[in-house]
């Protein structure tokens, strides 16, 4: 039995495990909180109903750490399970679904670490978390200006595409892509229907 407990957490060529599953799914609220959070002030403005709303949740600078944090720990897990996750497909739709996974990566960790980045350069810190020294450092102040907005939105519009193919993987070619992702751990998935190969942008 827990043998059996134990293996539920590592991925198989047929499905992601309980900790890939835990770290996507953790990671996939805290982004869409964040974009949700953004557009909301973007659209209505600084009204008492959107700070009661975005104060239901946790703080923007909150979700970065966290999100640092968490992806550190998800490549480390990835490098773990490199040989024995589901693999994909080498159609086009499979070529381009590694790029993007790839590209989630290495968009979650910058996109924080800029934003750290300017915020000690800043010389006016965040405590407990950046030191505030006081002195501005202007590169670092200007590359957070740069690139942290930036790679956010196109981040948030990888998401968008990254979540249009997972349902067509569902509802239009009717494949086990989405599957791998939400069935239950401990059955396997169905054999695939669809045309289109094994892969979410
Ligand atoms: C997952 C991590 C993060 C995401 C996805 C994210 C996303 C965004 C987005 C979409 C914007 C709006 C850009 C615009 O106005 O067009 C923004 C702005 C901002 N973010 Fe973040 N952010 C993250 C982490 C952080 C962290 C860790 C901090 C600070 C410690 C931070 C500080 C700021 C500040 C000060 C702004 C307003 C200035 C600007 O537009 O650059 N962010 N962020
Ligand atoms: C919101 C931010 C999201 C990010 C950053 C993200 C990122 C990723 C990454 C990097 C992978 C590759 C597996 C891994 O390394 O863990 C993946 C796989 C997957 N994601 Fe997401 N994801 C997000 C949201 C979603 C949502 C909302 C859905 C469903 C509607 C979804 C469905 C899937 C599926 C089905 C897979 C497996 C794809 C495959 O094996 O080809 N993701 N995701």
């Amino acid at each position: 039995m827990m043998k059996k407990d134990f293996r539920m957490w590592l991925d198989t060529p047929e499905r992601y495990g309980s900790v890939s599953r835990l770290l996507h799914w953790t990671m996939a609220y805290l982004l869409i909180w964040q974009f949700i959070v953004i557009l909301t002030w973007r659209l209505f403005g600084d009204t008492q109903w959107v700070r009661t709303v975005t104060s239901l949740g946790p703080g923007h600078g909150t979700v970065g750490l966290l999100v640092i944090v968490l992806v550190v720990i998800r490549a480390i897990w990835w490098t773990i399970n490199r040989n024995r996750r589901p693999v994909q497909s080498t159609t086009v739709t499979g070529r381009a679904a590694v790029v993007v996974h790839a590209s989630f990566y290495l968009l979650m960790f910058s996109i924080p670490v800029l934003a750290l980045l300017r915020t000690y350069g800043s010389g006016k810190g965040w405590e407990p978390w950046v030191a505030s020294t006081g002195v501005e450092i202007p590169w670092m102040v200007a590359l957070g200006d740069l690139l942290h907005g930036v790679l956010a939105w196109f981040l948030s519009i990888l998401i968008g595409g990254h979540v249009v193919m997972a349902l067509v993987h569902r509802f239009v070619w009717k494949d086990s892509t989405l599957r791998r992702m939400t069935s239950s751990l401990g059955k396997r998935p169905a054999t695939d229907t669809g045309p289109a190969g094994n892969s979410v942008l």
